[in-house]
């Protein structure tokens, strides 16, 4: 027979000290102790409703909240010995608040639980990672407005299917990222309301028969509301979920954008040069200048692809209420918020720093007979069935190839060849200029489109 776990905060029952890798396996202080911030934050608003309701005295609330700002003060001296055998984070908190000041400090767990507990502490710093991610997705869509204004007049092939299609605008391209970002933070901002929601006094899992006053303590802690349910506020994680498929979907975006940056920044392309600070070079080829950043963003996409996925599997099969299972929540949330945040600055640190090659962005859209389809249009405001105007073109890009030469450098009297139809004002249409300009609609690439939109897009974000 060992000896007993009385050394442990719940030893009362137990004959049997804990298995030592039993301890170490089961414990989560070297990850959760992260949350200490928060958890002294939703500790110090439980004592102060405790006393609000009369549980406590204000003379223990008052030792409580000063015995826990200054255990506050001295983990962040660095001077706090966390200990495995305390578990976690909030069982280490409150044998040292115990230490400090006595009675009192026994008295703080009184109508919670670690699984409220728990609950309440990763919604209060997961609605804080949230608001700085906002923050770097304020930033990265503020440089990609300047960058779209700053090249709205630029000419680039666009591509489907990799092949050059149409020519569009570069301002036009980096507001499709900007759409794409703009998208991600409406959905975090959404996330957000229902993470912003109070679970303490579920206790357990039943609720409590102290007098508690839910809504006070939700005031305190910046909470919008309370959970409703006690089974559900200290089970669920979905509000983790929903964060980690928001993040997803931004690595996913950085990740796009990142893979057209490394595209266009190699010799072949040459659309644009990504700054030094942002690219190493190789330890053997001297001439090479790798993007590494833009590839850093692609690849850590499949981590937080990882995190959400672990994420869902952890929680399915899960019988209500808490269990311990609950646990390995935190691993992959605090990736998937590291791996974001990061991502995110950089991306927002990179943009403004891309520097765009106008020439040869023009001269790649000059190939691959981009304005095809407005020679077409062209024939069909003349009164020619599309399916023919089609045909026309079909054979107007193939005497081009066949010159090596662009539709706008055939001669007139070579294109009138094709159609009857075809006037000497072709021309404007077959520019690349003519051809931008004419998509002015909504939505559209033309240079005065998205100068709109940017307009537009500046005046939301000011009011987000
Ligand atoms: N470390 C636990 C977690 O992260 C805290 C809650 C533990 N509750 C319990 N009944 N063991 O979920």
């Amino acid at each position: 027979m060992s000896e007993s776990s009385a050394d442990k905060l719940w030893g009362g029952r137990f004959s049997e000290s804990t298995d030592a890798f039993v301890e170490a396996f089961t414990a989560s202080v070297n990850f959760d102790r992260r949350l200490y911030r928060h958890d002294i934050h939703g500790s110090m608003a439980h004592a102060r409703m405790l006393a609000h309701v009369g549980v406590l005295t204000d003379a223990e609330c008052d030792a409580i909240c000063d015995g826990l700002e200054a255990i506050q003060a001295e983990i962040e001296a660095g001077e706090f010995r966390w200990e495995v055998g305390l578990e976690d984070v909030h069982m280490n908190i409150e044998a040292r608040l115990t230490d400090r000041i006595g009675a009192a400090g026994k008295k703080l767990h009184t109508g919670r639980s670690r699984n409220d507990q728990i609950a309440t502490d990763i919604r209060l710093w997961l609605r804080e990672e949230i608001d700085h991610i906002l923050a770097e997705l304020v930033r990265a869509r503020t440089g990609l407005l300047e960058l779209a204004e700053r090249e709205a007049d630029t000419i680039m092939p666009g591509f489907t299917h990799l092949q050059v299609a149409m020519p569009v605008t570069f301002g036009h391209h980096m507001l499709a990222w900007y759409e794409m970002l703009a998208r991600d933070s409406a959905r975090l901002r959404d996330a957000r309301r229902r993470v912003n929601v109070m679970p303490l006094g579920a206790a357990a899992l039943a609720g409590t028969t102290y007098p508690i006053d839910r809504a006070y303590a939700a005031s305190l802690l910046g909470f919008d509301g309370v959970a409703a349910n006690s089974l559900d506020a200290v089970s669920d994680r979905d509000f983790a979920i929903e964060f980690c498929a928001d993040a997803a979907l931004i690595m996913t975006h950085l990740s796009r954008a990142s893979e057209e940056m490394i595209l266009w920044s190699s010799a072949q392309f040459g659309f644009i040069e990504l700054p030094d600070r942002f690219c190493t070079g190789s330890s053997i080829m001297p001439q090479k200048k790798n993007p590494d950043v833009p590839e850093l963003l692609r690849g850590k996409t499949g981590r937080v692809n990882g995190d959400l996925i672990s994420l869902l599997t952890l929680m399915k099969g899960q019988p209500l209420a808490y269990n311990k299972d609950n646990q390995e929540d935190k691993e992959p949330l605090f990736d998937a918020v590291d791996t974001v945040r990061g991502s995110l600055r950089a991306f927002a640190d990179m943009v403004p720093a891309i520097e765009v090659n106008r020439e040869r962005m023009r001269a790649a859209a000059m190939q691959g007979y981009a304005t095809a389809t407005d020679l077409a249009d062209y024939l069909v405001r003349k009164g020619v069935p599309f399916r023919d105007a089609h045909e026309v073109v079909g054979k107007a890009v193939r005497r081009g190839i066949e010159l090596g030469c662009d539709l706008s450098e055939l001669k007139l009297e070579e294109l009138q060849h094709f159609s009857s139809e075809i006037e000497a004002s072709v021309y404007e249409v077959l520019t690349l200029e003519g051809s931008v300009a004419a998509r002015g609609h909504y939505g559209g690439t033309a240079p005065d489109a998205v100068r709109a939109r940017i307009r537009e897009a500046k005046a939301a974000l000011e009011n987000e």
